[in-house]
C-alpha cells in the first residue's frame, strides 16, 4: 500500500501551544496517595513525594497539571488541605466513594509543581459551593499579604503568591453524576458571576468554562451554545472532555474514534463562532481539552468500591487502566488530532497521569514505570512543539463505525523554526499492510533524518508490568530516508512512528 503526504513551509495550521501538553492529577484512588505522594517510600523527597514518579513525570517535560478534580472537585473544601496536617480532617470523597487524609493540598502540590518543572492549573468547586469559596481560593493562591487570605497562607509557609493563571470554573456540570450538577442556564449564570468577580480580581486570569463531559451527552451541544451566551466574554477557553474505548474488542473501529473527536471540535469550534458572532464580540474563546485518554479497562474492576461495597477506603486501586499496544496507538491518534486542530484547542490534558487511567504506574513502595501509553505521549511533549503543519494527505481507508474512509495513515507534521527541525508523528491503521509513505517536503531545503523512532508489537494486547516495564517500548527506526526534498518511510502494520529531519 502507498501513501502519499506533503508538507509546506508555508501552509499552516497555527503555532502549536505548547499547553495542549497538559496532564491531570486528581484526588482518586492511587493518583495521589501512592502515586505522586508515598512519604515512607525510599524514594521520597522531604516533602514526602515520590522521586521515581517525579524523574518519570519531569522526563515527560509537561506544561502545566490540572488538580485536585474532576469529579472529586465537585464536593471538595481546598480549606481541609491547608495549616498542620495533623489538624486536616478525613473527608468522605462522595465522587468515588473513598476518604480522603487531605495530607496532600494546595501547598504541598504546588511544591510537587515545582520539582517537576511544571504548573498548576487549579480547579474550583462549583457543583456543592459556589462564588464566595472560589474567591478565597483564588486570593489564597494568588493574593498579597497584607490581606486575609495572603497572610494566611503565609502563616501556613510560602509567603509569594503562586501566581496560577489557569482556573477551571468546575467540572463537567452538565454530567447528572456530578455533585451539584446544573443545567446550562444555571451554570451559565454562576460561571459569568464567577468569572466576573474573580476577574475583579485579577483581569488577566484564563478562565475555563464547563462545555460538554462527552459529545454523546444528550444536552450536547446546546449546552455549548448556551453556556457561552452567559459567559463569552468573560472566559477565555471552554472545556471538552473526552474517553476512549474498545469494549467491543474491534481495533478498525477503534483507531477511527479520533474522527469522532474531530468532528467534536469541530462542532465545538463552529459554536464558539456562533456565540461570537451573536454577541458581536472580538473576544476569541478557545478550547481546553482537559481531559482525554483511553479508560475502559478497569471498569468491571472498579465497580465494588464505586458501588459502595467496600466502606470508605483511603486510596484504593481505582480506574488503573492497563494501557495494551493498541492503546499506543490511540493515544498516538488522539494527539495527532490535537496538534491538526491546534487552531482552537489551546490546553488539553491527559487524564490522568499516575496510576488513574495514566503513562506512569507505581506500586506502593515499590517500582514505578511507563505503560505503553507514555511512550506517544513522551514523543509529542518533547518534540510536537512549534509551528502545526496544514499536510495534504492521501491514503487509501476503510469505513468504520464513526466514520467512513478513514484514512490508515494518520498523520502530524510539527515545524520548529528556532530548531530547524520537522517532526512528524505517524500512524499505521492498517493490521497487515505495510504503508510506503513518501513526504514531499516543500520550501525546507536539503534535510536529513535526526531521529526515528517505531514502535509495533506482534500482540495487540501487550502490555508493561512492574516485573517487564519494557515489554512495550520504542525502537530505533531503520530505513526512513530523505532525498530531493522527500521523505520516504515504511510504516509497518499497526505501528506508531516519529520522524525527525534536520532542515
Ligand atoms: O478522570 C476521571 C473522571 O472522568 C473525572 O473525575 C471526571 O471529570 C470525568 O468524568
Amino acid at each position: 500500500m502507498r501513501a502519499s503526504v506533503i508538507a509546506h513551509k508555508d501552509f499552516t495550521v497555527s503555532e502549536i501551544d505548547d499547553r495542549v501538553y497538559g496532564a491531570f492529577l486528581e484526588h482518586l484512588g492511587r493518583a495521589i496517595y501512592t502515586g505522586i505522594y508515598e512519604p515512607d517510600h525510599p524514594t521520597a523527597d522531604k516533602d514526602g513525594m515520590r522521586g521515581d514518579v517525579a524523574q518519570l513525570v519531569r522526563d515527560l517535560n509537561i506544561p502545566m497539571v490540572r488538580y485536585p478534580g474532576g469529579n472529586f472537585v465537585s464536593a471538595y473544601n481546598w480549606e481541609d488541605g491547608i495549616g498542620p496536617r495533623e489538624k486536616r480532617p478525613t473527608r468522605l470523597d462522595l465522587a468515588w466513594h473513598t476518604s480522603d487524609s487531605n495530607a496532600v493540598g494546595v501547598h504541598e502540590f504546588a511544591a510537587w509543581c515545582d520539582t517537576v518543572g511544571t504548573k498548576m492549573m487549579l480547579a474550583i468547586n462549583l457543583g456543592s459551593r459556589g462564588l464566595d469559596e472560589a474567591r478565597n481560593f483564588v486570593e489564597y493562591v494568588n493574593g498579597p499579604t497584607g490581606s486575609y487570605w495572603g497572610d494566611l497562607r503565609k502563616s501556613n509557609g510560602r509567603t509569594d503568591p503562586w501566581d496560577v493563571k489557569l482556573w477551571c470554573l468546575g467540572n463537567e456540570m452538565d454530567g447528572p453524576w456530578q455533585v451539584g450538577h446544573k443545567t446550562a442556564d444555571e451554570y451559565g449564570r454562576l460561571a459569568s458571576e464567577t468569572a466576573k468577580t474573580l476577574r475583579a480580581f485579577d483581569k488577566s486570569l484564563e478562565l475555563i468554562v464547563c462545555g460538554s463531559s462527552h459529545s454523546n451527552m444528550p444536552t450536547y451541544p446546546d449546552w455549548e451554545r448556551t453556556v457561552l451566551e452567559h459567559t463569552y466574554d468573560s472566559v477565555d477557553h471552554i472545556s471538552l472532555h473526552m474517553y476512549f474505548a474498545n469494549r467491543e474488542k474491534n481495533t478498525a473501529n477503534y483507531l477511527a474514534l479520533n474522527e469522532k473527536l474531530d468532528a467534536y471540535i469541530g462542532t465545538v469550534a463552529s459554536t464558539i463562532e456562533f456565540v461570537r458572532a451573536k454577541k458581536r464580540s472580538k473576544h476569541k474563546v478557545y478550547i481546553s481539552f482537559d481531559e482525554w485518554n483511553v479508560w475502559y479497562h478497569s471498569n468491571q474492576a472498579d465497580r465494588k468500591v464505586l458501588d459502595g461495597n467496600d466502606g470508605w477506603p483511603h486510596a484504593p486501586r481505582l480506574l488503573e487502566d492497563i494501557y495494551n499496544f493498541e492503546d499506543v496507538l490511540q493515544v498516538g491518534c488522539i494527539i495527532n488530532t490535537f496538534i491538526r486542530r491546534s487552531d482552537v484547542v489551546k490546553l488539553a490534558c491527559i487524564a490522568q497521569l499516575v496510576n488513574v487511567i495514566a503513562p506512569i504506574m507505581t506500586d506502593p513502595k515499590g517500582a514505578a514505570w511507563r505503560q505503553t501509553t507514555y511512550y506517544p505521549y513522551y514523543f509529542a511533549s518533547r518534540f510536537g512543539r512549534g509551528v502545526a503543519l496544514d499536510l495534504q494527505v492521501q491514503s487509501p481507508g476503510y469505513d468504520a463505525e464513526v466514520a467512513d474512509n478513514v484514512p490508515y495513515v494518520d498523520i502530524s507534521g510539527v515545524y520548529d523554526e528556532a530548531a530547524r527541525t520537522l517532526t512528524f508523528f505517524a500512524v499505521n491503521r492498517h493490521g497487515s499492510e505495510t504503508i510506503e509513505t513518501d513526504i514531499a517536503l516543500h520550501g525546507f531545503g536539503a534535510g536529513q533524518i535526526i531521529d526515528h523512532q517505531v514502535m509495533t508489537h506482534t500482540d495487540l494486547e501487550a502490555v508493561n508490568t512492574a516485573s517487564t516495564p519494557e515489554a512495550v517500548a520504542p525502537k530505533k527506526g531503520s530505513g526512513a530516508s530523505v532525498a530531493d526534498g522527500k521523505l520516504t518511510v515504511r510504516l509497518l502494520p499497526y505501528s506508531y512512528q516519529m520522524i525527525r529531519v534536520k532542515v
